[in-house]
């Protein structure tokens, strides 16, 4: 009987400074590498957002909105926001993992820009397609070529405008819990799930209409946008989407 309670509590010994939190340890930073990757995302989509109308304006040649500028007004914007240097990435308090995956993210936003210059740079045209939303798709779909990440910007179906970012049931049910009025609108608070018997965690990001998203998601219900879709008729602080991330934790 002693024995036996011995080898259990030895057992309890190991599980507690062994197996277990190191399992713990790669679940939880694999989910702080998926908020960090969901917040850049985000933050480059705002900083698209923050420059539409100099890339809207149809007067102006070379708008030195370019993978540069960008970069720096993310930088700004990522720091503010998700408390992390990206010039000093090495030095910051994030897992090794995040280390190695925000940098390649930071590319692939900045690809992106890059390959939409013509676009951007184009005198004479207004509106030139170039928004958070068309930026955001083809960030994510540039990252995930390169790393094998899942990042995508997803709605629900009701919302979708790109059938491309259509949700999966995870995802669905993740957005129902964030468009209840009792969520938080603020503080960048992720739902979380593993999945794969513990091998991936699943990590959810809200994006909630501000007054800027008003002018293409708002009202008058029906009414076509600037960018062509129809207008969903929703008001500020409803759930427009999230960002979704899948990473392996071991
Ligand atoms: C200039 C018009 C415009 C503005 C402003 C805008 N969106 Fe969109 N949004 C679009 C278009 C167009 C798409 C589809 C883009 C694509 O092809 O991926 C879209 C797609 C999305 C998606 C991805 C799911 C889907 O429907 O394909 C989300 C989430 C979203 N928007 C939320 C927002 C939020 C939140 C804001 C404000 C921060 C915002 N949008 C501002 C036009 C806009």
């Amino acid at each position: 009987m002693k024995r036996q309670f011995l080898f259990l509590a030895l057992l309890g010994v190991f599980a507690a400074i062994g197996f277990a939190p190191s399992t713990v340890r790669a679940e939880s930073e694999a989910i702080e590498t998926g908020r960090l990757l969901a917040i850049l995302l985000d933050s480059g989509r705002v900083v698209v957002g923050a420059n539409q109308s100099l890339i809207n304006d149809p007067d102006k040649g070379d708008k030195n909105f370019n993978p540069d500028t960008f970069e720096k007004q993310l930088t700004a914007k990522y720091k503010d926001r998700a408390k992390v240097d990206l010039d000093n990435l090495k030095s910051e308090k994030v897992p090794e993992l995040a280390k190695k995956l925000l940098p390649q993210l930071v590319e692939a936003e900045k690809k992106t820009v890059a390959d939409y210059q013509p676009v951007i740079n184009k005198q004479g045209v207004g509106f030139k397609g170039f928004i958070p939303a068309t930026f955001g798709t083809q960030a994510a779909a540039k990252f995930v070529a390169k790393t094998g990440v899942y990042l995508k910007q997803t709605t629900t179906d009701n919302l979708l405008r790109n059938p491309k970012n259509k949700a999966d049931e995870f995802e669905v049910a993740v957005m129902k819990r964030f468009a209840e009025p009792s969520y938080p609108r603020t503080g960048e608070k992720i739902i979380t799930e593993a999945t794969d018997g513990g091998k991936t965690m699943r990590v959810m990001l809200p994006l909630y209409y501000g007054k800027g998203c008003l002018g293409c998601h708002g009202d008058p219900k029906g009414e076509k946008d600037i960018s062509g879709y129809m207008k969903e008729g929703k008001k500020e602080g409803e759930l427009g989407g999230a960002i979704s991330v899948q990473i392996a934790s071991k």
